[in-house]
């Protein structure tokens, strides 16, 4: 008798955006006439720039050549890619090892992946609302969950509370739904109680790339501190276009060390590598070369441009719910756009609603989290011309 995992019995019958593609593909079929505009998952539209293109035909033939040719490389990442990578940061401020880069197919596997390494025994402190995929996967594994309410009046950044215990601590900041971005200090104070509870915080900073200001962190590890309490996911998706190229990384520091529940300390640095190793074989070679000509500083000017026509798009998403006098969050230092419901709808009514009457699509708050009711997410990564045509027919409905 093969016995399956029960945890399953207790996630959403469907994955929050595989929910929202059902729902609008039976809208497409019932409406065959009717232009849909997609604003729902944050999904680019951009091409992939010049230099990213340039470095992916080059590697082509180098595959189509036998002297060239690669098979199987390094599970953690090329080291052409993982010095990029080691340049970027160290650009910013931050000073890592090669070997704390592993390069990955995306932040979203390394976010589920990650919970391998940690004991069932271990509460996870997630905020809500929230990306799905923290939830989800702790629900997958078993663990207990604890939430963090983010709400208007803690500006969607929930801080840490010494009476509420947690382990596994997940932060993202730019924040996927809200696009509220901690500072600095907020982010010490955060380091500072994972250091204190000896806790783990994994960070998502896949949306980092957005932020316009200097003084806010872009990086766990710009934090006094954090080398010994976190690890940080990042992306090429949303940074260069790369959601249908996948690459991602994730940086696990050297001195990071944890305790098992019998009191044996390890370094969770081998430990990935010990996952990876075993569970992965690594990006394809192609890809990693399109990677590391992001990293360069024409390739990052590039993908500046882009992020700027993001940011540009989710200016006029801004402006027409200002005029409309609908209040929102974020979309300055994220290509995301929290709005509340008009009307004190509820979000899967106002989701279904904008479907059904104006044929645009967003992403229902209820969908991240109990605290998510009510709000309605918006996103940015559209071309200029349907970003327009939705905020026209979406001021034309209210
Ligand atoms: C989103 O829309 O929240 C993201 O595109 C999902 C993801 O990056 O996996």
């Amino acid at each position: 008798m093969a016995y399956l995992n029960e945890n399953y019995l207790n996630v959403k019958e469907s994955y929050l955006f595989s929910e929202i593609a059902k729902r609008v593909s039976s809208f497409t079929e019932a409406n065959p006439d009717k232009k849909v505009i997609r604003m729902g998952i944050g999904d680019v539209t951009l091409p992939l720039e010049p230099l990213v293109i340039e470095a992916l035909h080059r590697a082509v033939d180098e595959m189509g050549n036998a002297a060239t040719f690669r098979g199987y490389g390094p599970e953690q990442g090329y080291a052409f890619l993982r010095e990029a990578i080691q340049q970027y940061y160290s650009r910013g401020g931050v000073s890592l090892d090669m070997d704390e880069i592993f390069v990955s197919d995306g932040a979203k596997s390394d976010l589920g992946n990650i919970t391998d390494l940690f004991s069932i025994e271990n509460v996870a402190l997630i905020p809500d609302p929230v990306y799905p995929v923290y939830v989800d996967t702790n629900i997958m594994s078993g663990r207990k969950i604890v939430y963090m309410n983010a709400n208007a009046e803690n500006g969607f950044l929930p801080m840490p509370d010494d009476r509420v215990h947690g382990d596994m601590i997940y932060l993202c900041s730019p924040n996927n739904p809200t696009g509220a971005v901690y500072n600095k200090q907020q982010l010490k104070a955060w380091v500072d109680y994972a250091n204190a509870h000896e806790a783990i915080i994994l960070f998502d900073a896949a949306y980092e790339s957005f932020i316009g200001d200097d003084s806010l962190p872009r990086s766990i590890f710009q934090i006094e501190g954090a080398k010994t309490c976190a690890i940080e996911f990042c992306s090429l998706s949303k940074t260069a276009g790369f959601t249908g190229t996948r690459c991602g990384y994730t940086v696990v520091p050297k001195q990071l060390k944890k305790k098992t529940c019998d009191g044996k300390e390890l370094y969770m640095n081998k430990m990935w590598n010990r996952r990876q190793t075993t569970k992965f074989n690594g990006v394809p070679y192609i890809i990693q070369k399109g990677a590391a000509a992001v990293f360069s500083v024409e390739g990052m000017k590039q993908a500046h441009e882009m992020i700027a026509y993001y940011k540009q798009n989710a200016k006029i998403i801004a402006d027409a719910l200002s005029e409309k006098g609908i209040k929102f969050f974020g979309g300055v230092h994220s290509p995301y756009i929290w709005m509340e419901c008009p009307k004190g709808m509820l979000s899967w009514d106002f989701f279904d609603y904008l479907l059904s009457k104006a044929a645009v699509v967003g992403t229902p708050g209820a969908g991240f989290g109990v605290n998510g009711e009510g709000f309605f997410r918006l996103t940015s990564f559209g071309n200029r011309e349907n970003t327009m045509e939705a905020m026209e027919r979406i001021k034309k409905l209210l």
